[in-house]
């Protein structure tokens, strides 16, 4: 496939896997993956499996994010986790603002982008979520509603920082529904996107950034998804948890 940018495929493992589980799971991945030089392949553990993963990866393909972190550096937070705490263990990636974090933690479009600047400043890509509810896409507020999100998650961040900057557009009705986006809903709404980035940055800027599909992402319809003009990638959920088809998902992208 031919396109400037280079996918990047993340599992967002959410709240699973013990240690053991982690490591089996890359330990698979690794020697799955280790020929794959076209997609930039990136796995989100929760905290508690960061350093046991980040040694097992160490000499492979594979890069660790993170699913969060604090917009804090250091100091009286409790339970929270700092960008520099994640560099610790070689952490490169983290997800910020996913629908999940906006829904029960009322994360909103402020804090996200203070939380975009803080990964930033320690040389983390942010991978900073956006994505209308059902109701909204019933309601014709999709682009409105991204629109917002968009330019609030990423208020204040400079024309360098956002070319380092992955948005992944998660439609919050295909998350862990089956239900997945059209191609066609796909592309329209990633180019949107796009023209927002434009709008926002400039024309170069804009070309270089990667936005990323989520949403019910499997084997059977990464191959297509992946190969639409504005798609750059994927954040998946359910379909990471396991060996076979996280790998076969970056393999029929290819
Ligand atoms: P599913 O792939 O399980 O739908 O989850 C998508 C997601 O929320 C990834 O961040």
């Amino acid at each position: 496939m031919n396109k400037d940018r280079k996918l990047i495929i993340a599992g967002n493992w959410k709240m699973n896997k013990t240690v053991a589980e982690a490591l089996d799971l890359v330990h698979g991945l690794k020697l799955e993956l280790s020929n794959v030089k076209e997609v930039d392949i990136v796995v989100c553990p929760p905290y508690t499996a960061l350093c046991e993963v980040s040694k097992q990866i160490l000499d492979s393909n594979l890069r660790l994010g993170a699913q969060n972190m604090s917009e804090h550096n250091f100091g009286a937070y409790t339970g929270e986790i700092a960008a520099g705490m994640l560099k610790e263990f070689s952490v490169r990636y983290v997800i910020l603002g996913h629908s999940e974090r906006r829904q029960y933690q009322k994360e909103d479009d402020a804090l996200i982008a203070k939380k975009t600047l803080a990964a930033h400043a320690a040389s983390l890509k942010p991978i900073v979520c956006v994505g209308e509810t059902l109701a909204e896409r019933e309601g014709g507020r999709t682009q409105k509603v991204l629109e917002t999100q968009v330019r609030g998650s990423l208020h204040g961040v400079s024309k360098a920082q956002l070319e380092e900057t992955i948005i992944a557009y998660e439609p919050v009705w295909a998350i862990g529904t089956g239900k997945t986006a059209t191609p066609d809903q796909a592309q329209e709404t990633h180019a949107f996107i796009r023209r927002l980035l434009l709008d926002m940055a400039d024309e170069v800027t804009a070309k270089r950034m990667r936005i990323q599909y989520g949403g019910s992402v499997k084997p059977a319809n990464s191959r297509e998804l992946m190969s639409l003009p504005d798609v750059d990638g994927a954040l998946v959920g359910g379909a990471s948890l396991e060996e076979r088809s996280f790998a076969d998902i970056i393999k029929n992208a290819i």
